[in-house]
């Protein structure tokens, strides 16, 4: 054993002589290079490194950027350490051509963001570290790369709201998922479903409120019983988060597990009491009830806009649609926006809009609707000078399309309504003067569009 000892030292110091950078230890147990840089005082990764590096370790220096030439042609490199640095920058494509590449170690820097292009090359990937950073954003395909080959990423203890939940639903191979103490406040519904290969899953800090069922976390259940065999076991924490107490958390305390501390933060009733003890019908639902339904007029001339108001409670709180007098559900479109505070905005109002709006708000427990009437007045349709008045009648359009310039017929072009550059958006509109016919007050240009329907502008 001494002899081994004393060789690996030989042909260490023999190696060093040739490519070992400053103060770090470099050895070959060949063919393994690997070099171990830890607190050396670097500043910056050096150059001089092996390409054909195996393991390298920079753990507790001062680099504070990853560039791009640091890690280049080190297609050998399987284990890399940056943890316990400052670095607050990865160059694009920094690990580009990193393809035997095992396990990244970025723990303890000051990295803020991780983009698309920074993790890029990474195919082989089994090992994410990088918690303890201030990283609050992830943009949407930075994991793309190593979504099939990925077995632990660690993000936790660090500055998200969100992650990029998608491309975690594609880890198929993961067993660690570590995303504590952050400050994540919701998880899509069906994200662990086919990540049947996960055995740790900590959320422990952070601030949900709720969790969505998974079917995974069914299968956790019967995994937990003590005679399945513990290497499949899921182990789930999700302490420390202000969780909501009520009937849609009702699976999760339906699963057998008496291990964890977990409380609740509201409803006011359950406040601060240990999530597993709490009986199953404590964990109640309200449904919804309107408080508030109204429009501001109750009056509308055709054409103008008109806003109707709807309020709700309920636990969990309702989401509110609107439905229109004929009973067609409101979209958001260039006519009507519905916001989320149950507030409906129509733009410019068709006859169409006179009648009982719905205010229609549902939630887990229930749904709850409340009529609103709005009353259109039709704009006068001024046919002569006698003053005489009658309805507005939506008789046959009289515009001719000629998309194309090729046809030459002058006739029609003297006397009706020609529409040019007709596209998706937008179109020319030219009409004959009509200075003969007296007391023209205005024009009405109406149009029909699947999105909005019918269309009047005056
Ligand atoms: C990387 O490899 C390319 C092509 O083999 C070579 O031209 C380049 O000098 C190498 N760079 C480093 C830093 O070794
Ligand atoms: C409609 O648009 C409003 C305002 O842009 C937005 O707040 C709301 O979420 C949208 N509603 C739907 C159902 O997309
Ligand atoms: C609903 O939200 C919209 C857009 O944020 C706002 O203009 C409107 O005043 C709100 N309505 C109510 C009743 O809070
Ligand atoms: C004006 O309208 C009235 C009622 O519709 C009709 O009797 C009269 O003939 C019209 N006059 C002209 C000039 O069109
Ligand atoms: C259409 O008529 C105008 C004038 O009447 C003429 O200058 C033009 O060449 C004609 N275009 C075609 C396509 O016939
Ligand atoms: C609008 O256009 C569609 C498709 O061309 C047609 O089916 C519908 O009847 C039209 N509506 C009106 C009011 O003209």
């Amino acid at each position: 054993m001494e002899r081994l000892v004393f060789y690996v030292l030989v042909f260490g110091a023999l190696v060093k002589a040739q490519h070992c950078p400053g103060r770090c230890i470099c050895q070959t147990i060949s063919p393994t290079l690997t070099l171990l840089c830890a607190k050396t005082g670097m500043l910056f990764v050096p150059t001089s490194i092996d390409r054909k590096t195996v393991e390298l370790r920079l753990t507790d220096n001062f680099i504070t950027a990853v560039r791009r030439k640091d890690f280049l042609n080190m297609t050998s490199l399987v284990h890399l350490t940056l943890s316990r640095n400052t670095i607050s920058q990865i160059a694009p494509h920094a690990f580009v051509g990193l393809k035997a590449l095992r396990a990244l170690h970025m723990d303890g820097n000051r990295l803020t963001v991780i983009n698309s292009d920074q993790l890029q090359g990474l195919i082989n990937l089994r090992h994410l570290i990088l918690g303890n950073n201030q990283i609050h954003h992830i943009e949407l395909s930075s994991f793309d790369e190593f979504v099939s080959t990925i077995e632990d990423l660690d993000l936790s203890y660090n500055n998200l709201r969100t992650l990029p939940w998608e491309a975690i639903a594609r880890m198929t191979n993961i067993n660690t998922l570590t995303l504590d103490h952050n400050l994540i406040d919701h998880i899509c519904v069906g994200t662990f479903t086919l990540l049947t290969k996960l055995v740790r899953l900590d959320m422990t800090s952070n601030r949900l409120q709720t969790l969505p069922p998974d079917t995974l976390f069914q299968q956790a259940q019967v995994l937990s019983d003590p005679k399945a065999s513990s290497s499949s076991k899921l182990t789930v924490s999700f302490g420390g988060n202000p969780l909501h107490c009520n009937c849609e958390l009702l699976w999760l305390r339906r699963l057998t597990r008496e291990d964890d501390l977990e409380t609740c933060a509201s409803p006011e009733l359950l406040m601060d009491r240990y999530f597993w003890s709490i009986q199953e019908e404590e964990f109640i639902c309200e449904p919804p009830l309107i408080t508030k339904h109204q429009v501001t007029k109750s009056y509308v001339m055709e054409g103008q806009g008109v806003t109707l108001k709807c309020k709700a409670m309920g636990d969990p709180d309702p989401t509110i649609h609107w439905r229109f007098p004929d009973g067609k559900l409101v979209h958001n479109n260039s006519r009507t926006i519905l916001y989320d505070n149950g507030t409906l905005d129509i733009l410019i109002t068709t006859l169409k809009d006179s009648g009982a709006f719905n205010c229609v708000a549902s939630n887990a427990a229930g749904i709850a609707t409340a009529a609103v009437e709005v009353n259109m007045t039709p704009l006068p349709l001024i046919v002569n000078n006698t003053g005489h008045m009658r309805e507005a009648d939506p008789g046959l359009s009289d515009i001719t399309t000629s998309t194309k310039s090729g046809s030459n017929d002058t006739k029609p072009q003297n006397k009706r309504v020609v529409v040019e550059n007709l596209n998706a958006n937008s179109a020319v509109i030219h009409w004959p003067s009509e200075r003969h016919i007296p007391g023209i007050r205005m024009y009405q240009i109406q149009y029909n569009s699947t999105v909005d329907d019918t269309l009047v502008y005056r």
